[in-house]
């Protein structure tokens, strides 16, 4: 990991404390209380999500690739004393069988996968049949003009937070994944740039 990836990592809470407290934390919080039965995060970053998990989920696991996330994470568990696992892993090869989870989480994650197609297909390939995922993510802007703007300013934000683009349909790709999108809809990212809006927040079954 390039040493920038390292200081993203240890900036990433900062640069989002204005955004928890403003009420992403409160969204994270409304989507993850749907969670129930096996669930896997992916690309859990620091563990943000941590505390939101409800009762209804009877495992955690948390995937994360990169180390110095994943330190964090790893760090997180531990202080909370929590019975989540960490599993060092991208969402487009996940070393779990077919069927193995209940419900999916990613939050501000699909902007960020190598491949989203193939991270999705293998969400697919998870989740039992009947199974949810949830997710919270920032998106294209329906708006045209918007997104056009956020298509110039995606090759910047690709560099400094490594490997984010601005400006994915995540929900349509979502659905031509094969999923039914059950719950879509558009919230304000608090405290967030222009460009980063909005967010999409759902929940989609296999
Ligand atoms: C913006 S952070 C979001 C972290 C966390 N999900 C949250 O809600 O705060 C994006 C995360 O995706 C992780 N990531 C990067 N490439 C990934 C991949 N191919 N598969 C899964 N996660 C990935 C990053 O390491 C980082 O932790």
């Amino acid at each position: 990991m390039s040493l920038w990836g390292r200081i993203f990592a240890a900036l990433y809470e900062p640069v989002l404390r204005a955004s928890e407290r403003n009420g992403l934390a409160d969204l994270r919080a409304g989507l993850l209380a749907q969670a129930r039965g096996r669930t896997l995060e992916l690309g859990a970053g620091t563990g943000l999500n941590l505390g939101h998990y409800p009762a209804a989920v009877t495992a955690l696991v948390l995937t994360e690739p990169e180390a110095p996330m994943a330190a964090r994470l790893e760090e997180r568990v531990r202080a909370r004393g929590a019975s989540a696992q960490v599993v060092r892993a991208g969402a487009e090869a996940l070393p779990f069988a077919d069927g193995s989870f209940d419900t999916v989480v990613a939050t501000l994650v699909f902007c960020t996968v190598t491949d989203l197609g193939r991270s999705l297909g293998e969400v697919r390939r998870v989740l039992a049949p009947g199974g949810q995922l949830l997710f919270l993510e920032h998106v294209r802007h329906p708006d045209a003009a918007r997104a056009r703007l956020q298509g110039r300013f995606t090759p910047i934000q690709r560099r400094l937070a490594c490997g984010c683009h601005l400006d994915r349909a995540i929900p349509a790709v979502i659905v031509e994944a094969g999923f039914v999108l059950t719950d879509e809809r558009h919230e304000h990212f608090p405290k967030a740039a222009k460009v980063l809006q909005p967010l999409a927040v759902g929940r989609a079954t296999r």
